[in-house]
């Protein structure tokens, strides 16, 4: 049997999965790690974490499926990962200091400097966005600064799945969805902005070479084939990131279609066949997996990171329930928020647990619960976070609507997808169907039906979604619900804008 790869380097773990070349899963396996948080706004993770994970994951789904067909082919492999993490390596090849990862929010003071070294209207005009926090960009810069010593002996600046992609091949390579998010590109032309690494004083020849998200950017290695039992010479394609990736394993690859998935963060992609920008930076453009095309995404930074937190610090009884039933302790929080009213019983719910990107750039501000009572119980609490997180959804949908990207039909997908309460909260608040996805293995089936095209197997990335990705259930908007969860929302829109300057006071104490 012929089979792809496809492996994504995400925040709380790494998914490594094998499917058939018709996109029907065979095996697959996450391998955990930790974030480190070492200062409030900073996060970072060790590349090393993500390196033994994919050993692990590959050396498991490939014995698993040897097991059944040990003639297994294996025609090539996809990567995909959480996007705008900073990998920085020497000329040897060796990490230099943890990755600052996507959600971290250290650098204010380079993203004030960006604006003002080039100007924010050049970096719409070129990057597409204007100075991020969460950017890559705005992380070099910082270890320029502070670190002098490690970014004198950098060679080699990667994402994180192009560090995968270093360790499998030997190449330093990437595709354009994932370094569409590192803010050094010119968006519309599809490679490195000149320009912008001038006027940065960044020099080009530490980045990666530029691919289109299909194509073939190396081969595996001997001592990686030794490590991981990948054959030596398999083909590794470009990837994309992790939500330009989901957006091929949802078959969200021509305009008119749209995704939310709820992971880490939550994230709302649409397609466009044009560059469209949001001037005032409150959604993100980026390039997309499928060539030729572009994409407007919002990202909530702190989604699942909410949920987890909650879970983390106050649901110890749900915990201990779900042991107990041998279920996700997600499940139980799930039904118990079930029981409780949309509005919460008048509590709200921020979640800018990790400052926000979308639809307000702001490292500074901070999660709140809003209106706490006496009267709230763990249950109020947990559905005010979902609630917040839907939120969030809706008032960047808010944002593609008026830059006249359609909603109208939108895949849900993600870990908080398994929760029909979310599910159902995002259909009531879009006002549109919302669909779930037969199989959900999103970004990595999405990183191996790009390995898929790479290989010949398929001609087009659209080929691939239309001969492979499926639906499942569609929930249908209850107008009802919306109306009731209305002031609600109204008051979540305006609470962001009540404490903007509160949260700036609060980061400076
Ligand atoms: C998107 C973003 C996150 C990460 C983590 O801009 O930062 O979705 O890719 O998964």
């Amino acid at each position: 049997m012929r089979a792809i790869v496809g492996i994504d380097i995400g925040t709380s773990g790494t998914k490594t999965a094998l499917f058939t070349e018709g996109g029907e899963l065979i095996a697959s396996y996450t391998g955990e790690y930790p974030m480190h948080q070492p200062y409030n706004g900073w996060a970072e993770q060790d590349p090393k974490d993500w390196w033994d994970a994919t050993v692990k994951g590959l050396e498991t789904v490939l014995y698993e499926a040897r097991q059944h067909d040990s003639a297994l082919e294996i025609a090539g492999v996809g990567l995909s990962g959480q996007m705008h993490g900073l990998v920085m390596l020497d000329a040897d090849g060796v990490v230099l200091r943890p990755s600052i990862i996507w959600c971290d929010q250290r650098t204010e003071r380079e993203v004030e400097y960006m604006n003002k070294i080039v100007g924010r209207e050049k970096l719409i005009r070129v990057t597409a966005n204007p100075a991020m926090t969460g950017f890559t960009a705005a992380k070099i810069l910082w270890v320029r600064s502070n670190e002098p010593d490690v970014y004198a002996r950098c060679a080699h600046i990667l994402l994180p799945k192009d560090y995968i992609r270093y360790k499998l091949t030997g190449e330093f390579a990437t595709e354009v969805s994932d370094a569409a998010g590192m803010q050094l590109m010119d968006i519309p032309k599809r490679n490195w902005s000149d320009e912008i690494l001038g006027l940065l004083g960044i020099d080009r020849s530490l980045l990666a070479k530029m691919y289109e998200s299909p194509d073939v950017t190396g081969q595996v290695h001997a001592r990686a084939a030794a490590e991981t039992s990948l054959p030596e010479g398999t083909i590794v394609v470009g990837g994309a990131g992790d939500n330009p990736a989901a957006a091929v394993g949802t078959g969200v690859v021509s305009a008119g279609v749209a995704f939310t998935t709820i992971g880490s963060s939550a994230v709302v992609y649409a397609v466009s066949e044009e560059v469209k920008i949001d001037l005032e930076g409150r959604v993100h453009t980026l390039c997309a997996s499928a060539p030729g095309k572009w994409t407007v995404m919002s990202c909530t930074q702190g989604a699942g990171i909410s949920l987890k937190w909650l879970r983390d610090t106050c649901c110890l009884p749900e915990i201990l329930e779900a042991e107990k039933l041998d279920v996700d302790p997600y499940v139980v929080m799930d039904k118990l928020a079930a029981e409780i009213v949309p509005g919460s019983d008048r509590l709200i719910f921020l979640p800018y647990m990790m400052g926000e990107r979308s639809p307000h750039p702001d490292p500074d501000c901070r999660g709140v619960f809003f209106g706490l009572s006496a009267m709230h119980g763990r249950p109020h609490l947990i559905r005010s976070v979902l609630e917040g997180v839907a939120f969030s959804q809706l008032e960047c949908v808010e944002v593609f609507r008026e830059m006249g990207v359609p909603v109208g039909d939108m895949v849900v997908t993600g870990g908080g997808s398994k929760s029909d309460l979310w599910s159902q909260m995002l259909a009531d608040l879009y006002g549109c169907p919302v669909s779930g996805m037969k199989s959900d293995e999103g970004a990595a089936l999405g990183a191996a039906l790009l390995a898929a095209v790479g290989a010949g197997i398929y001609d087009t990335v659209q080929e691939a979604c239309a001969t492979v990705v499926k639906r499942g259930d569609t929930l249908t908007p209850d107008p009802t619900k919306k109306e009731a969860y209305a002031p609600y929302f109204e008051l979540y829109k305006k609470l962001y804008r009540t404490m903007k300057d509160d949260f700036r006071t609060l980061s400076r104490l």
